[in-house]
């Protein structure tokens, strides 16, 4: 089953419930919120209170993308603000199994998240914890980039992790995520995909969700 999850960072945010609104409509699985801090990453986007404002709005699991330096000292805001996925970057986390103890504390699915160069050895130790690793198809920080195709390999190897492990975690996968790169995605494991510019800059978002979960299930 492959969920699609819509980034907002592509949607327009002066109407941005309406923009949630249209994607739930159209037959997005999750919404994915990707929240930058300026330090972790070379952007600035949002925080707890456009979660809170966005919660009542929409009846999908809301996807929290924390790509800040220092995310414990946010999670129970966003937790709070009603995130129902949060994941956080191994590289930012120097306790990583303590944050991911504390996600889920509150409730919250905890997952982790890797840069495109960082290896799946910085995880196999918290896999067990973790509900899903996200992926990173792009360098963090901004959307409409190109799909890093050398990340496709790293998906089958934590697929097969996983596998052996017999775990019950999902791959999600996020950046230059079209009907077209998401056909090895689909086939090397990956199971969520997220995807902003080839929604959200499309004129029928309806049409441009629906052609990406069809390619990603053939
Ligand atoms: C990148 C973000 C992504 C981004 C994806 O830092 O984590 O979620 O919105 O955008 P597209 O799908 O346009 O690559
Ligand atoms: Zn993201």
């Amino acid at each position: 089953m492959i969920k699609i999850a819509p980034s907002i960072l592509s949607a327009n945010f002066a109407k941005l419930g309406e923009e949630v609104k249209e994607v739930e409509a159209a037959g997005a699985d999750l919404i994915h919120i990707d929240v930058m801090d300026g330090h972790f990453v070379p952007n600035i986007t949002m925080g707890p209170i456009v979660v809170e404002a966005l919660r009542p709005v929409t009846n999908l699991p809301l996807d929290v993308h924390l790509m800040i330096e220092n995310p414990d000292q946010y999670i129970e805001a966003f937790a709070k603000a009603g995130a129902d996925w949060i994941s956080v970057h191994v590289e930012a986390c120097p306790h990583l199994h303590r944050t991911i103890q504390l996600i889920r504390s509150f409730g919250v699915k905890p997952g982790v998240v890797l840069n495109p160069h960082t290896p799946i050895e910085m995880i196999q130790h918290v896999l067990e914890d973790v509900d899903f690793v996200l992926l990173m198809t792009v360098n963090p920080g901004f959307g409409g980039q190109k799909f890093i195709e050398n990340v496709v390999p790293k998906i089958e190897a934590l697929s097969n992790l996983i596998k052996e492990k017999g775990l019950n975690v999902e791959i999600e996968v996020d950046g230059g995520i079209t009907k077209e790169t998401i056909v090895p995605c689909a086939k090397a494991g990956a199971t969520i995909f997220v995807a902003g510019s080839a929604i959200y800059n499309k004129e029928d978002r309806k049409a441009a969700l629906q052609a990406i979960k069809t390619s990603g299930e053939a």
